[in-house]
């Protein structure tokens, strides 16, 4: 039997980003326990500060994303509860 390989969401928490990716971290968080295939992680620095949040998106770089447009480029549906 394989591993499943998780995804990868990457949030800027550095300096230039924290201000812009704190809320979207915890927001996070609370979504991706029902989705167990991403993993979530916070980065120092992705050195494009001035752009921010910075998020890398399995592996894409993006840049002033909201919540909505996140969970989009994932694939997720987000669910009101
Ligand atoms: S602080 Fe976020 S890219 Fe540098």
């Amino acid at each position: 039997m394989g591993v499943t390989k998780k995804k990868r969401i990457r949030i800027c928490m550095g300096m230039g980003c924290e201000g812009n990716s704190r809320e979207l971290y915890h927001n996070l968080q609370k979504i991706l326990k029902e989705h167990p295939e991403w993993e979530l992680e916070t980065v120092r620095c992705f050195g494009r500060c001035g752009r921010h949040p910075v998020i890398s998106i399995d592996g894409e770089i993006t840049h002033k994303l909201n919540l909505h447009q996140v969970l989009k480029r994932m694939g997720i549906e987000k669910q009101e509860k």
